[in-house]
């Protein structure tokens, strides 16, 4: 069973045929409907916008009919165990996507479910959020090679699914936040020992001079409690004078939702350098080639 729970359950490899995939999809030169006769469902724990509409387009263009389950409507919500609702779901469903409160309950799920499991966002990971970015980097850089990404702010589920992508794809990836909120020592101990070139830092310049994409998110994640988040983060703002220590042609990303005037100035994701709307619509070509890699035997 071919699952989508973390990148770094793939070798670079296959998730550079996906990245090829999503290309070609999004070019029109792959129009093929893997889906075709199959459903895909979709639990949501958590709201969501552009991985709801996103997986629920991208079924459909695919040939597939997608079941939207919201978790508050089915037994999962009332008690039923992870495990027979992986069993249930498996003899209507060919595939299921779900977006959960922990990283455990996808865990479980891939491993009770005969169909493949996708993971939609977990508070520990966001896998499909960086196939996106690195569609989107592919798309105005040329390469994930050699170029210096930077992470500012919390050391998140995002930040998280970077560090992964940072021991696949040899990019050099600098983390800059405060201490308190840096990502888990274990999963940075992984991707160092597989050769990641990984600099954690509370100097934002440092960590952007030079970078060719800059990159953040929220300062409070779904389920985080704010706290004394928003004072912490201050220091690792995306501003208009930071990204001037970039390349000239540094991109800005951000998974989106974004809250302007907090981790980014409005000048900044609404400027020239910004490519958070093609990232946003690259969810969509990059969640399809996951999809047709991980449930049809064509791929
Ligand atoms: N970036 C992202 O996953 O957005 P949604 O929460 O709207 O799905
Ligand atoms: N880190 C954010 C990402 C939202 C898409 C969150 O988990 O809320």
């Amino acid at each position: 069973m071919r699952h989508f729970v973390d990148l770094k359950d793939f070798d670079s490899d296959r998730l550079q045929a996906m990245l090829e995939t999503a290309a070609q999809m999004k070019s029109g030169t792959d129009k093929s409907q893997p889906l075709a006769g199959k459903y895909v469902g979709m639990i949501f724990e958590k709201p969501s916008t552009r991985t709801r509409v996103s997986f629920e387009v991208g079924i459909s263009q695919l040939g597939g009919t997608p079941v939207v389950l919201a978790a508050s409507d089915l037994q999962l919500g009332r008690g039923e165990s992870v495990a027979d609702t992986a069993r249930v779901l498996s003899r209507y469903l060919d595939a299921v996507m779900i977006r959960a409160l922990r990283h455990e309950t996808v865990t479980e799920l891939a491993e009770y479910a005969d169909i493949p499991v996708i993971n939609g966002l977990t508070n520990l990971s966001h896998p499909c959020q960086i196939m996106a970015d690195l569609q989107t980097i592919l798309e105005r850089l040329g390469s994930l090679t050699g170029i210096k990404i930077c992470w500012l702010g919390d050391g998140n589920n995002v930040a998280n699914s970077w560090i992964e992508a940072a021991a696949l794809f040899g990019f050099e990836l600098w983390l800059a936040g405060p201490e308190a909120y840096r990502p888990p020592a274990a999963l940075l101990a992984w991707a160092r020992a597989k050769g990641a070139n990984i600099t954690l830092t509370e100097d934002p310049v440092a960590a952007a001079t030079d970078a060719s994409v800059i990159v953040t998110d929220v300062w409070v994640s779904m389920g985080d409690e704010q706290g004394s988040r928003e004072r912490d983060m201050q220091p690792f703002k995306a501003t208009a004078k930071l990204m001037e220590t970039a390349q000239p042609d540094a991109i800005f990303l951000h998974c989106l939702p974004a809250i302007r005037g907090q981790e980014v100035e409005a000048e900044v994701i609404d400027g020239p350098q910004s490519a958070v709307f093609d990232e946003a619509e690259n969810r969509l070509h990059a969640q399809k080639a996951i999809m047709a890699h991980i449930i049809s035997e064509n791929f």
